[in-house]
């Protein structure tokens, strides 16, 4: 076997059942719609995007949602908005969970959607709804957009006989139709730092993680892209040495072991929780 034998065969391996059968799904939904709806986390645009679905949804309309707007810098949501513009997408910066953004939505889909919607008027067709299903990486915040896009008030549409069998649609308005269930995409993790970011930011079940390493790592790396964050946030002298912050970190919120001696993996749990609830400041982990 050569190397990149293995390397798929590993791939392969690694990748899990469920969601091997959440991309067969993916393929299938995807034939019934017109416009891929794909969730980005704004503060990681690149890492949190799988490449597959540029694949999955050609000839697509296509809208990229840059969600956790209020997590990431925005300086970077501006420059990131317009990175994807350039390549041709439709893009809004959101917050699901306050629901920013969310008006902005309804006339980013009619932009998406021009070609279609002119193709449907010289056909002849009138008032066709967009068909439209969300995608996005496990926890990016699909269910949360759909909830506030969608809201209280919108009508479930049953199966469409002979068309959309065993589908559930969301009617949002007379011209959009969403897809209830989000199609999931899997991270691909071909590039450690890929695979180190989506873990910092909750994308991967924290229960195979090592998080004190990896906290030791994130201290790094924020000391590089924005090296106030951590001692203003603890008000702690800083140092070079990220042991030694995670060693005054603990010491400031009091996390200790038996003997008094400092609560590394405590200060660590500290730390990343507030990573990504925004308590650190609002930080944008891919640049370019
Ligand atoms: P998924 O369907 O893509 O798997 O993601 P889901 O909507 O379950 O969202 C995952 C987490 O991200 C949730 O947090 C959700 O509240 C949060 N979230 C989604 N969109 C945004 C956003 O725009 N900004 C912020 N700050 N957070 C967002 P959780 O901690 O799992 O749940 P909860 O405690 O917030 O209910």
């Amino acid at each position: 076997m050569n190397d990149k034998e293995k390397l798929t065969q590993s791939n392969i391996n690694w990748y899990p059942g469920h969601m091997t059968k959440a991309i067969r799904q993916m393929k299938e939904d995807i034939k019934l719609i017109d416009l891929v709806v794909e969730i980005l986390d704004a503060r990681l645009p690149l890492s949190s995007r799988n490449p597959d679905i540029d694949e999955l949804g050609k000839n697509k309309a296509r809208l990229i949602l840059l969600n956790k707007s209020d997590l990431a810098d925005e300086r970077w949501n501006d420059k990131w908005a317009e990175y994807f513009r350039e390549k041709g997408y439709t893009v809004v910066k959101v917050n699901s969970k306050n629901k920013t953004g969310i008006k902005e939505i309804n006339n980013a889909v009619n932009e998406a959607c021009k070609e279609k919607i002119e193709r449907d008027r010289k056909r002849g067709i009138k008032n066709r709804p967009v068909r439209a299903m969300v995608v996005g990486i496990p926890n990016v915040g699909k269910s949360t957009f759909i909830n506030a896009y969608a809201g209280k008030a919108c009508t479930k549409t049953g199966n469409k006989p002979g068309v959309t069998k065993g589908k559930q649609w969301i009617k949002l308005n007379k011209g959009l139709e969403l897809l209830d269930t989000p199609g999931i995409l899997w991270p691909k993790f071909e590039d450690q730092s890929i695979g180190f970011k989506l873990a910092v930011s909750g994308s991967i079940n924290d229960n195979i993680l090592n998080t004190t390493d990896m906290v030791y790592d994130f201290i790094k790396m924020l000391k590089e892209m924005y090296p106030n964050a951590i001692t203003s946030r603890y008000g702690i002298e800083d140092s070079d040495d990220a042991l030694e912050i995670l060693n005054r970190v603990a010491e400031v919120r009091g996390c200790k072991l038996k003997g008094d001696r400092p609560d590394i993996d405590k200060a660590a749990l500290i730390i990343l929780d507030d990573y990504r609830s925004g308590k650190l400041g609002r930080i944008t982990l891919d640049t370019f």
